[in-house]
């Protein structure tokens, strides 16, 4: 049975307190209100992780994830932060190629190779993030350009290698606009993911892989985002900032599969 994930990435918000206050209030819902097998993943600014962790300690549920590193394990480059540094300090998982991080910075999918690489070799769990424009939807080529940005980023991997990636499939029409894929755009997709990774490493891995989905995903909807075969869990933006939301939209899987 492949895990179901609920990750919330913060992006840049919150300030310590709040922070710390928010990881708190997770931690004292999902120990009383959590399906055993759901995991959360808690992926704050880097600067919070020491003092989450303190917080979070060994808690079965709740890992945390950085939302990016180097490509480099360590060197002259100022401002960066390296993948074995977020191994050090209990960190497992680390958000690569989010669409914002490809088109704010312009990450590219060759780099993202890179940085996939090194998370792995530091025991770090790549959350891989892919989805398309606008613009690329409205033309129906969405299924080609997703294959691609899969394709560059991770099909470089030994098949051993691959089976510690998580995808998450986030279309970038979707993030923080309110507007979220249907449950069939969602499960279209991610069949096709599940589909093109079952012809490059075969069916065991295919269906042990974890593909989440993510753009306004709320507790209103994650009920049905999650109920699709091959929806296995979100990537949550804005609904991560509030306890209540979070743990509301990790208890959706209650009540499905
Ligand atoms: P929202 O849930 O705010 O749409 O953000 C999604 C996202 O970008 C998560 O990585």
């Amino acid at each position: 049975m492949r895990q179901k994930i609920v990750a919330g990435n913060w992006k840049m918000n919150k300030n310590m307190e709040d922070g710390q206050a928010l990881t708190s209030e997770i931690v004292n819902m999902v120990g009383d209100e959590l399906r055993d097998d759901v995991k959360i993943v808690l992926c704050p600014p880097f600067v919070y992780l020491t003092a989450l962790k303190g917080i979070v300690k060994e808690n079965k549920h709740i890992s945390l994830g950085a939302q990016n590193c180097n490509e480099h394990a360590s060197g002259a480059y100022t401002g960066e932060i390296a993948a074995p540094m977020l191994t050090a300090i209990g960190v497992q998982y680390v958000i690569l190629g989010h669409s914002e991080r490809r088109e704010l910075f312009g990450e590219s999918n060759e780099l993202l190779a890179k940085k996939i690489n090194i998370a792995l070799e530091h025991s770090l769990t790549p959350i891989f993030c892919c989805g398309e424009p606008l613009q690329i939807r409205e033309q129906n080529t969405q299924e080609d350009y997703v294959g691609k940005q899969i394709q560059a980023g991770l099909f470089h991997l030994s098949p051993e290698a691959f089976s510690k990636i998580v995808v998450a499939y986030e279309p970038i029409w979707a993030i923080g606009t309110g507007k979220t894929a249907s449950t069939d755009q969602a499960q279209e997709m991610h069949a096709t993911i599940r589909k093109q990774i079952t012809e490059k490493y075969g069916e065991d891995i295919a269906n042990n892989t974890a593909i989440l989905y993510g753009g306004s995903v709320k507790p209103d909807n994650a009920e049905e985002l999650f109920s699709c075969m091959d929806v296995d869990g979100g990537l949550v933006g804005g609904a991560s900032l509030k306890s209540r939301d979070f743990v509301d939209i990790a208890k959706a899987f209650q009540s499905s599969r």
